[in-house]
């Protein structure tokens, strides 16, 4: 046993706080959050999720990743669903991914074809933050544009995982049990890194169309 996920929140702990501190971040949790910055974000994180997906659909019997394939944590469907509700049945001809997305995109991309094991730190990044600060998110969304029960927040909901503090226990434990040499858990961490400067570069964009752009 490794300790591989004390590793990854201590790593981290810095580019926590600088996702955080975004002018996005910070206007979302003041409920300043307009729907249109919040459509753009769900767009792009639609770009993000099926690429991280996909990659790591088609490692999944790779030694690494199979320990770490959960598809109870898929995010694309649910993506579908609320990009459908914002902006109907059309809604794949009003998305484009940002810069900051695409490439964000590259950067999966590029991993599943050299170092598919690194599709690991982009995993922890985005799930392990949906499971936890996202569930904050999701009320703030629900109260700020009035939403009904389920409706417009499919993204921040896990109807397959019923225990969410359970299941983000036993995702640390399979970190901890991944058999990797030192050298791989340091690169794991810096990758982690990576993914939360590509998500604050992300944020940053939307920073731009919602208000105050103070990142
Ligand atoms: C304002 C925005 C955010 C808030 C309020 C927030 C809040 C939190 C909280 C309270 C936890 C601890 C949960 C626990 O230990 O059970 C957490 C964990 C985490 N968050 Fe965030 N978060 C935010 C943004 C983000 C972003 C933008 C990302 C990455 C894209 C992210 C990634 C993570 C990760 C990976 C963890 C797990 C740490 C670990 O236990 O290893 N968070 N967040």
């Amino acid at each position: 046993m490794t300790n591989l996920a004390e590793k990854l929140k201590l790593g981290t702990q810095q580019s926590h706080t600088n996702a955080e501190h975004t002018g996005f971040m910070k206007n979302f949790l003041s409920g300043g959050i307009s729907k249109e910055s919040f459509c753009q974000l769900l767009s792009n994180l639609y770009f993000v999720y099926s690429e991280l997906e996909s990659d790591l659909q088609s490692h999944q019997t790779d030694p690494m990743i199979s320990t770490m394939y959960f598809p109870e944590l898929n995010r694309k469907a649910n993506l579908e669903k609320d990009l459908s509700f914002y902006y109907g049945e059309h809604w794949p001809d009003n998305i484009t991914p940002s810069p900051a997305a695409q490439t964000y995109v590259s950067r999966l991309r590029e991993l599943s074809t050299t170092e598919p094991t690194l599709l690991i730190s982009h995993s922890y990044t985005r799930y392990m933050g949906d499971l936890s600060g996202g569930q904050s998110l999701k009320k703030i969304v629900q109260s700020v544009f009035n939403l009904e029960e389920h409706q417009g927040i499919c993204f921040y909901e896990f109807d397959e995982i019923p225990d969410l503090n359970e299941f983000k226990n036993l995702y640390r434990q399979k970190l901890n049990e991944l058999i990797l040499s030192e050298e791989l858990q340091a690169q794991v961490v810096a990758e982690a890194n990576n993914a939360f400067t590509l998500n604050i570069a992300m944020l940053r964009d939307l920073g731009e169309i919602s208000t105050p752009a103070t990142v």
